[in-house]
């Protein structure tokens, strides 16, 4: 006890010491799910505990669920939270009325049963709520979980796919706690950075080529991930699928709400210690030798003690190889068309926007309109092609992130993405003065009873308004029209 208060003290001197074992959440399989959100807690500090959502058995993060391209699946969430709610496959395409967003209400008590063809192609997903106002406060307080899908074309591949042995998933949050030890969801200092809820945690990986399945489902942190010493390794997946090869690099910048799939080559390394750690991009602003204007990439929160250092996130043990180690990486892996110019319908322009240049924290804009969920932004025509171009006007990046369907990144500034971001992607980080255009074709699902969303996800921004909503309607898609939306 006397460490954990020295080390409390110190702040952040207990991300260098592992002492906890990393929690690899429960899997659900099959088709049928069931999800009880419940009230619990835990102990992350000493002192008080830290009041938070448990999902099924456990007091914080939910079990990862498991499922299979093509399969009818059925989900069953139980509210138990005392709390309105909803539940958001993220993700997932699939009908606006079981997508989980703010119209998709699920009163305190009662259950709600979507059910939906797995339609997305194998990659890492979550679920976490979406309750108007409440996100931030829902989601950090453990209400969110993993999702994998798996397909054949990713089974035909010689890839590490053993859950919690060669095949990781690694959930990274990084909250403020106040004083009594609860979570902040305003929050935007680093009181402490969890990995599957697990504080300062180890994990033991084989001496192989292990998967590491990244997800930062922060309220507002990005992480620039790398290794001890540089270590390169492989990106293979993006948000929404593998990629077309393994992208050799590193460092991976994943803001929250973004997941990338990693190989990380063990081989050799019985018996040694490494950290997955997260790199410092920039000093912090105002700091000597830091930038001035604008923000350094991934608005770190403020005054926090992580800005401007390298710090370690997770302590890898390696252990021997498994009886049957992946030990080659494939050179090709999924085959995917990005879309192309050439099929587009719709060109909409968003233009991210402040009540002055000097905001901070909010709150911030699309086209100068806080969400209004009385309001449909945009009617696509289902099967429309449509470019989408973001301009960052205000100081701080913001990860955006687009419901229903995913998108390829066109380009940065005129420029063409970095290989990691040339596949499918539902959710891309934008900086100040940046523009950026994704092409997305919203397929299948024309209903009009409910809206889709797209919005910041930094949790507080989107909170606070910065969320817009389409519905996709039928009729066939727009002939070569432009709709330019931004009214600024
Ligand atoms: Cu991860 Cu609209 O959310
Ligand atoms: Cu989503
Ligand atoms: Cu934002």
């Amino acid at each position: 006890m006397k460490k954990l208060l020295i080390l409390a003290m110190l702040g952040f001197a207990h991300c260098c010491i592992a002492q906890h074992q990393l929690y690899i959440p429960d899997t659900l399989s099959g088709t049928t799910f069931d999800i009880t959100v419940h009230r619990d807690s835990v102990q992350l500090k000493p002192g008080k505990f830290t009041q938070t959502f448990g999902i099924n058995a456990n007091a914080y993060l939910g079990p990862t669920l498991l499922l299979k391209k093509g399969d009818s699946i059925s989900l069953n969430v139980h509210n138990q939270m005392g709390d309105t709610t909803t539940m958001h496959w993220h993700g997932l395409h699939v009908a606006p009325k079981n997508d989980g967003g703010p119209f998709n209400m699920i009163m305190p008590g009662m259950s709600w049963n979507p059910m939906f063809v797995v339609r997305n192609n194998a990659a890492s997903y979550w679920y976490h709520p979406h309750m108007m106002g409440k996100t931030a406060e829902q989601a950090i307080k453990g209400d969110a979980g993993f999702i994998i899908v798996r397909d054949n074309a990713e089974a035909a591949l010689t890839l590490p796919r053993t859950y919690g042995v060669d095949d990781i998933p690694v959930i990274v949050q990084s909250f403020e706690l106040d004083t009594n030890n609860q979570f902040m969801p305003k929050g935007m200092v680093d009181s402490i950075v969890l990995v599957n809820g697990t504080d300062s945690p180890y994990v033991n990986m084989p001496a192989q080529v292990v998967r590491m399945r990244l997800l930062n489902a922060s309220g507002e942190r990005t992480f620039n991930f790398g290794f001890t010493a540089n270590r390169s390794f492989k990106i293979i997946a993006s948000d929404n699928g593998l990629l077309q090869a393994p992208v050799n690099t590193t460092r991976i910048s994943i803001a929250p709400g973004e997941r990338y799939e990693i190989l990380l080559d063990l081989t050799g390394l019985n018996g040694q210690t490494l950290y997955l750690m997260s790199y410092a991009s920039e000093l912090p602003m105002g700091v000597q030798g830091g930038p001035t204007m604008p923000m350094p990439p991934g608005s770190p929160p403020m005054n926090s003690p992580l800005n401007g250092i390298d710090f370690n996130i997770l302590q890898i043990n390696v252990t021997a190889p498994t009886a049957s180690p992946v030990t080659t990486i494939p050179s090709a892996l999924a085959v995917d068309t990005p879309l192309t110019e050439s099929l587009l319908h719709t060109n909409r322009s968003i233009n991210m926007t402040a009540d002055s240049m000097m905001v901070m924290d909010g709150p911030f804009y699309f086209n100068h309109n806080l969400f209004d969920m009385m309001r449909i932004d945009y009617r696509i025509p289902v099967n429309n092609v449509e470019v989408w171009t973001l301009l960052d006007s205000t100081m701080v990046a913001h990860p955006f992130h687009l419901h229903d369907v995913h998108f390829y990144i066109l380009d940065r500034n005129g420029n063409p993405p970095p290989l990691y971001e040339r596949g499918r992607k539902d959710v891309l980080m934008i900086e100040p003065n940046e523009t950026v255009r994704f092409i997305a074709q919203f397929t299948d699902f024309a209903d009009t009873s409910t809206p889709y969303m797209y919005h910041c996800h930094i949790l507080m921004h989107e909170d606070d308004g910065m969320m817009g909503q389409f519905i996709v309607t039928p009729g066939s898609p727009i002939s070569v029209a432009t709709i330019d939306n931004s009214r600024d």
